[in-house]
Parts: C-alpha cells; structure tokens; sequence
C-alpha cells in the first residue's frame, strides 16, 4: 500500500519538475545537444538508406534497348519527372518530332511524369523503363472532350461528348508501349468519387484508348487505376496484348475494366494479370441501333493464360454492348479467383447482332460465387429509340475443362423464349461446390449437349453423351426454367 502511494507520488513530482528542469541552463543544453545528435543521426541513416537503394548497392537500372532507328528521352522535350510537373507539353513535343522522323522510340525514364492526355503517333514505341510512372492528372479541366463513339451514340454514361483518355491514338499503324515493367497511373480515386457523387457532366475517359488503328502492342507494362476503362482498341486490327498488370481497386473504383476489346478484328491477349473493379476482360461491339447501324463485329480474338480476379462483375466477359456481333472467340488457359462471376455473356432485347462461335477451354474457378453465365435480360440502354424486336442470336458456344472449387452456382444459363440459347455444349466438367446442391446447375431456354464426366449433374435441358460421344438421354424439356437468382 504505502508503495504504490510512494510510487505515485514520485509521478506527480517528474510531472512537476520538467519545466523546471528546462529551466535550467545546463540541463537545457543538454537536451538540445541530445535532440541535435539524434536529427543527425536520423538524417545520416536516411541518406544510407537512399545511398543502398539507389546507385552504390543496388543493381544498375537495366538499359532501354533501342526498339526503333531513332530514340528519344523524354528529359530531351523539357520533362520533369518529380510528380508535381506538368509534362504535357513534353509529350506532345515529343510525338510530334517523332511524326516528323517518320517514326521513332520515347523513353520515360525512372521518375513521377505527371501529364494531362496526349496523342500517340504511328511507328512508335513508348518505353516505360523500370520505375517509370506516368502518372494521369486527375482534375477534369484538363481533359480534353471528344465526340462520342459512334457505335455508342452517346457518352457510356452522359450523354452528348466524352472525356478522352489519357494516352490516346486515332488513324495510326504500327504502335508499340512496352517497357521494363514501368506504370501507366491514372489517379483513378479523385474520378470515382466524383462519378459516385454525380459531379461529373462527361463520360470518363479510359486510360488507354486507341481507335482505328492497327498492328497495335501493348507489352511487359503495368496499367492501373484507371478513371473509366483501362485499355480500349476500338475498331483496330492486330492488336497484342502480353504480359501486362492491370490493378484498380476491387471496389470503389467503377467502371474500371481491365481490356474492353470493341469492334476489333485479330487480336491476341495473353500472359496477364488482371485485378480490377468491374470486368477483367469484356468484348464489345457498340450499344444497340447506334451499334447496329456501325456493324462493325469482334471477331477473331485469342485470350489465354490470365490470371482474373473481378469481385464486382466478371473475369471475362461478352457484352452487355454486342451489338455489331462477336464472333470466333477463343478463351483458354483462365483462372478467375476470389470473384463474383467467372465469364459472362451478357445481352438483352434491342441489341440485335450475335455471340457465335465462342469456345472456352481449361477454366479454373477458385472461389467465385457464379461461375459460367449467360444472361439475356440485361435491360441497359442508350435511350428509348431502341428497337426492342431487335434480338440477339446466341449460338455455337462450347466449355471444355471446367474445374475449381469453393463455387456457389457452376452454371447459370438464362436464355428466354425471345432469346434462346443454342447449340451449347459442356465436355469435361468438376467444380467443388460451396453451398447447396439444389439450384446449382441452372438453366432455361437452352439448347445443347453435354459430353462425358461432368459435376456438378447437368440440367435436363441438355441431351447427355458418354465420354466416346454416344448418346445417353435426349432431353424433352430445352425451354424449362430453373433460375434462382437466390444463390
Ligand atoms: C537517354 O538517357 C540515358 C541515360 O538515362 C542515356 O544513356 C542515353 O544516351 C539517352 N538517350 C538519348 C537518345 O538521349
Ligand atoms: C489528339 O487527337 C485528337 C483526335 O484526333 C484531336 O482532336 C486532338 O486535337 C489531338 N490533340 C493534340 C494535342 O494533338
Ligand atoms: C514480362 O515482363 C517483365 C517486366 O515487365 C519481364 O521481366 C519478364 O521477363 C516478361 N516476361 C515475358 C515472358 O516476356
Ligand atoms: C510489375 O509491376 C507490378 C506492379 O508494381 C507488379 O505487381 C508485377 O508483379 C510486376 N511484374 C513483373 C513481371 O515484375
Ligand atoms: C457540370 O455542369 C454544371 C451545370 O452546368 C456546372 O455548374 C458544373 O461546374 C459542371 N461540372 C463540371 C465538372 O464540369
Ligand atoms: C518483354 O520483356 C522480356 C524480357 O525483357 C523480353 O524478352 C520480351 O521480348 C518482351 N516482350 C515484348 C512483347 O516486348
Ligand atoms: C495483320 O497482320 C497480318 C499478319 O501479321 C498481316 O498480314 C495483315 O496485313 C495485318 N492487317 C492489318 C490490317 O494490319
Ligand atoms: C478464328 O480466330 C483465330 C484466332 O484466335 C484465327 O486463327 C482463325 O483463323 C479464326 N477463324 C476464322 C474462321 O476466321
Ligand atoms: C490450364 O490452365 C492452368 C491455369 O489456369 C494452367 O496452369 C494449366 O497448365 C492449363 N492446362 C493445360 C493443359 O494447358
Ligand atoms: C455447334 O457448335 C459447335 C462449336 O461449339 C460447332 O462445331 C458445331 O458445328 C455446331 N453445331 C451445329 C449443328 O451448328
Ligand atoms: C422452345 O423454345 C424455342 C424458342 O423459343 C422454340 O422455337 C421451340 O419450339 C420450343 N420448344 C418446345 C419443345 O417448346
């Protein structure tokens, strides 16, 4: 007892004493020195620190192989890569000498480039060397607007004008953006909230836009928090796509797709991973009568070997916009993880045009809430001058090797008695399921056939086959409706 008293007493007393040790002169110059030695020493430590991460310990950063006949620096234009610069003028410099040469390579080199959009031009490649990061400005003023697609007819989400994207290209051939793994950084945050706030009177812009264009690269580069799309090649020919990271957070970034190929021909994405705040991937082809009055189709177009993970829409998807068609589209080689949907094909009345001859082989689904998705009712349109007897045709589409675990619905196929889902067939099939065993396997309207082992058991909508393809049970009852959209 008494200690604890004495003990107290003695915290009252140091409380007491401080000023009055200050006050001393002795005491106050030792406790200056004590601070002075410890910001030196803080001060020296970090230096240190800068010291082994940069020159004298760290390897030395890998030179930029000269891609093309002429090369640039981007520090040639004036730039300054400290975050806070405005390089716009720098880039569009820069893309305007190498026009002038007839073509030629930009290197961005280590640093913070901040930039408002520029344009790209033909024969170019854009290096992002390791630690590069262009960095998007996020303050709309300096976005620059333009007309809408014309196979939109409007804004995605305002009507009227659009805002560009930041790197930005129209009309050209022969465009390369690879690099050492640096970043294309759209600042994304500050446009999701003000597109969550309704502050915005524009459609946001994609971070990589590129538009009648052809023999298009996109390699060994990271793409992340876009403000709208990531990577949009509308109505381009030959186009790659291999070996990028796209990042965006997994909620609260909207809109944020990973590669929305539109309207393209000859295109090939592979070797990628995906993280992001909508649709990994989503094929497109133009937005009802606007759409359908462009007629320009998605067609030919290899995805493979993806890592996806989208918590809020889909890893791959088709749609909803299709209607110029999608056809010949071959997805393998995918793992969807922690997601809500694994792929999707999405339509709905008024979009006319097809998704034909679409193949997916070797999919893995861990832990995604819905695996394999075809909905017809997906009810979004541009306005009301849309035509509603304008149907989809969905046909030819094959599943071969679907596996995965921790899977609440493997398959849910909505087709309806307008849109019926035709010639569908399922080979090779086991996925682990993590809920119930009722309502797991869901179909209506659908037409097809399912060919060997497949778990967990199909709907009756489909005639069954053994593993060497003869027929087991036809089925009676192609236009039954088992849709729980509980689950
Ligand atoms: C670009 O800068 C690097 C050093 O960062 C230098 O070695 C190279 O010569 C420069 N290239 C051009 C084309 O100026
Ligand atoms: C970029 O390209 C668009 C479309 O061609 C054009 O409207 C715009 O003026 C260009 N911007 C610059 C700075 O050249
Ligand atoms: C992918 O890109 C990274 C840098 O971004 C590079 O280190 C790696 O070698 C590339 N892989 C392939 C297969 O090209
Ligand atoms: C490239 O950078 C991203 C983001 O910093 C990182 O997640 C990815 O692993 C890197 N890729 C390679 C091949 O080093
Ligand atoms: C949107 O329009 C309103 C009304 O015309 C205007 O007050 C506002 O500044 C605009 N916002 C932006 C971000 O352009
Ligand atoms: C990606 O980087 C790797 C390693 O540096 C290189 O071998 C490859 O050619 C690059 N790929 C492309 C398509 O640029
Ligand atoms: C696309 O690439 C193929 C083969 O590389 C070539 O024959 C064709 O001309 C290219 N098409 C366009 C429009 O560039
Ligand atoms: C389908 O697309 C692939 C590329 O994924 C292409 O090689 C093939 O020629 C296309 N088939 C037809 C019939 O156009
Ligand atoms: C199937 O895809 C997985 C990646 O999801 C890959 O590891 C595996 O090698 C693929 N199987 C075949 C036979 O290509
Ligand atoms: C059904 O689709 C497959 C491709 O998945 C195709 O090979 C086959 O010819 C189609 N059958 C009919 C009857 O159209
Ligand atoms: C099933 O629906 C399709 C499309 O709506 C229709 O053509 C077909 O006759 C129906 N079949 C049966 C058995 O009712």
């Amino acid at each position: 007892m008494a200690d604890t008293l004495r003990s107290h007493h003695r915290r009252l007393d140091y409380k007491r004493s401080i000023p009055a040790l200050l006050a001393s002169p002795q005491t106050l110059l030792t406790v200056l020195w004590t601070v002075g030695y410890a910001l030196i020493f803080l001060w020296q430590r970090n230096a240190v620190d800068r010291l082994l991460s940069s020159s004298l310990w760290a390897p030395p950063p890998r030179p930029i192989p000269k891609l093309r006949q002429v090369a640039f620096n981007l520090t040639d234009f004036g730039a300054v890569g400290d975050g806070v610069t405005l390089n716009t003028k720098a880039f569009e410099r820069a893309v305007s000498e190498i026009k002038k040469r007839g073509g030629g390579q930009l290197n961005v080199q280590p640093g913070y480039w901040l930039t408002a959009p520029f344009n790209l031009t033909s024969h170019m490649t854009l290096f992002l060397a390791e630690n590069a990061v262009i960095l998007g400005i996020d303050d709309e003023k300096y976005w620059p607007l333009m007309p809408p697609l014309p196979s939109y007819g409007y804004g995605r989400e305002c009507p009227g004008p659009r805002y560009g994207s930041l790197i930005h290209g129209q009309n050209l051939k022969d465009v390369v953006i690879t690099g050492h793994n640096g970043t294309i950084n759209g600042q994304g945050q500050t446009w999701w909230k003000k597109y969550r706030k309704k502050l915005l009177n524009h459609t946001r812009g994609p971070l990589v836009q590129i538009m009648w264009s052809s023999d298009i690269q996109i390699s060994n580069i990271t793409l992340r928090d876009s403000p709208f799309w990531t990577l949009h090649p509308y109505d381009c020919k030959n186009v790659t796509v291999r070996n990028v990271t796209i990042l965006a957070p997994v909620s609260g970034a909207p809109n944020t797709d990973g590669i929305d190929p539109d309207s393209c021909e000859n295109m090939v994405i592979e070797d990628s991973y995906i993280s992001v705040g909508d649709d990994g991937v989503a094929i497109k082809s133009g937005w009802d009568q606007y759409g359908i009055a462009y007629g320009q189709p998605s067609a030919n177009i290899l995805i493979r070997n993806l890592i996806v993970r989208s918590t809020v829409s889909a890893g791959v998807s088709i749609g909803s916009e299709m209607s110029g068609g999608v056809s010949n589209i071959t997805i393998e080689n995918l793992l969807v993880w922690n997601s809500r949907r694994a792929v999707r094909i999405k339509t709905s009345p008024g979009r006319g045009g097809y998704v034909r001859d679409i193949t997916y082989r070797n999919l893995t689904l861990e832990n995604v809430r819905v695996g394999i998705v075809i909905k017809t009712d997906y009810n979004e349109h541009p306005d009301e001058g849309y035509d509603p007897k304008a149907l989809p045709i969905l046909k030819d589409i094959s599943f071969t090797g679907i596996y995965g675990q921790g899977v609440r619905v493997p398959v849910r196929i909505y087709g309806s008695r307008e849109i019926p889902v035709r010639n569908v067939t399922f080979r090779d099939m086991s996925v682990g399921i993590s809920y119930k065993k009722k309502h797991i396997f869901q179909c209506s309207y659908v037409q097809g056939r399912v060919i060997g082992h497949i778990f967990p058991a199909p709907c009756e909508n489909f005639d069954q086959y053994d593993e060497q393809e003869r027929l087991l049970k036809k089925s009676t009852s192609q236009n039954s409706t088992d849709i729980d959209y509980e689950f």
